[in-house]
């Protein structure tokens, strides 16, 4: 097999190799009803599931899958347990964001020596299936990273987990993998977790915005993009800035009560196919003004798309050096304004939507400012 240089350069500098997002996990107040959430609006299938009838007996979780995204939904059985603690403080959120590698116990080894709060010792588990090795840092807030080994394994999910059968499975929208989780800090922390991604875990630092770029009239954050040595796996980190009034991000940390996962974005390669039918479930999407579109295609340039159902849909559009891409945001999928998703499709661009970053931020600003937050 022939490898080129990049490939060759990453085996050599990268002592964190990952082959991808493994799973999201969010710990919720009602894994039943999120389950039945995520498969009849987004489309997930289910895969594994793990609680009392698998020997479980403080939680039960939900897998479920589309295409190479899965997503794992967990909730406490009693009060007395560190997910109902987690519940309470956070409300609905991601607890963990569980990065695929080739060799858990390596990952917790390279990580814990440069610097890497342990939250999961090297384990193996084990069944008929085979084994999956795993181990865990802590990253910002409450949220781990988990480092799952699965080479070794040919069941569902992993040990533990037992297939998940149901006679309701509503059709795929087409999401296909994890673009990126963008994280929200406190005041003055993003450096700092630049610094963690850099320094635990390799990642490079390729992209960054201040508040110059990221401002409106009334609020301002700044973002730092991690990426790991193969772009599989990135992490844009945020933290507040001053503005006249209360930034988006401050608003996160006041109702998520610290800093936690902001967004997960989720690759299609069919945006309004995959908008139009998460609408048709019922998914609701922040929505720029009309204006927006009267002069996008002298902003970005010709695209392969028709404008009209972006606009009814109300899809974003940006351009950079490599290419375009096209993105939308949900609105929160909790009552309290934290978690969302952005669904995204790249035309070869790399970046992130910084020409939509005005437009969105002042729908943002509008629906703070129902909640009487701006
Ligand atoms: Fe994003």
């Amino acid at each position: 097999m022939e490898r080129n240089e990049k490939e060759i350069m990453s085996e050599t500098s990268d002592f964190l190799p990952l082959l991808g997002t493994d799973y999201i996990e969010l710990w919720v107040g009602n894994a039943k009803q999120a389950a039945h959430y995520y498969k009849t609006a987004f489309g997930f299938q289910s895969l594994a599931y793990a609680g009392p009838e698998t020997g479980v007996k403080d939680r039960t979780s939900y897998v479920l899958v589309q295409n190479k995204m899965r997503l794992m939904l967990t909730s406490p059985l009693h009060s007395n347990s560190e997910i109902a603690e987690h519940h309470k403080k956070h409300g609905d959120g991601v607890k963990v964001l569980a990065l695929w590698v080739d060799d858990a116990y390596d990952a917790f080894e390279q990580t814990t020596k440069r610097g890497g709060k342990p939250y999961l010792q090297p384990t193996t588990l084990t069944d008929a299936d085979g084994e999956v090795r795993m181990s865990g840092i802590h990253t910002y807030g409450e949220v781990v990273h988990l480092f799952i080994e699965r080479k070794n394994y040919t069941g569902a999910f992993m040990p533990g987990f037992k297939k998940l059968e149901s006679t309701y499975n509503p059709e795929p929208v087409g999401l296909l993998y994890v673009d990126h989780c963008v994280g929200n800090v406190g005041w003055n922390q993003m450096n700092p977790w630049v610094k963690f991604y850099e320094e635990v875990m390799g990642f490079k630092n390729i992209l960054s915005f201040d508040d110059n770029d990221i401002s409106t009239e009334y609020s301002a954050l700044m973002s730092k993009v991690m990426s790991n040595g193969n772009g599989y796996v990135k992490f844009p980190i945020n933290e507040p800035a001053e503005g006249k009034r209360k930034s988006q991000v401050e608003e996160y940390l006041e109702f998520y009560e610290g800093e936690g996962t902001q967004h997960i974005a989720i690759a299609t390669q069919d945006i309004v196919s995959t908008v139009k039918q998460l609408m048709a479930r019922g998914v609701e999407f922040l929505k720029v003004p009309n204006t927006y579109y009267d002069d996008l295609l002298d902003r970005v340039g010709p695209i392969e798309e028709d404008l009209e159902p972006l606009r009814e849909l109300g899809i974003l559009v940006d351009r950079d050096d490599e290419g375009y891409l096209l993105q939308l945001f949900t609105k929160p999928v909790e009552d309290r304004p934290t978690m969302f998703y952005e669904i995204i499709q790249r035309k070869g661009a790399k970046s992130f939507g910084k020409g939509n970053f005005k437009a969105l931020f002042e729908a943002i600003e509008r629906e703070q400012e129902l909640r009487g937050n701006l």
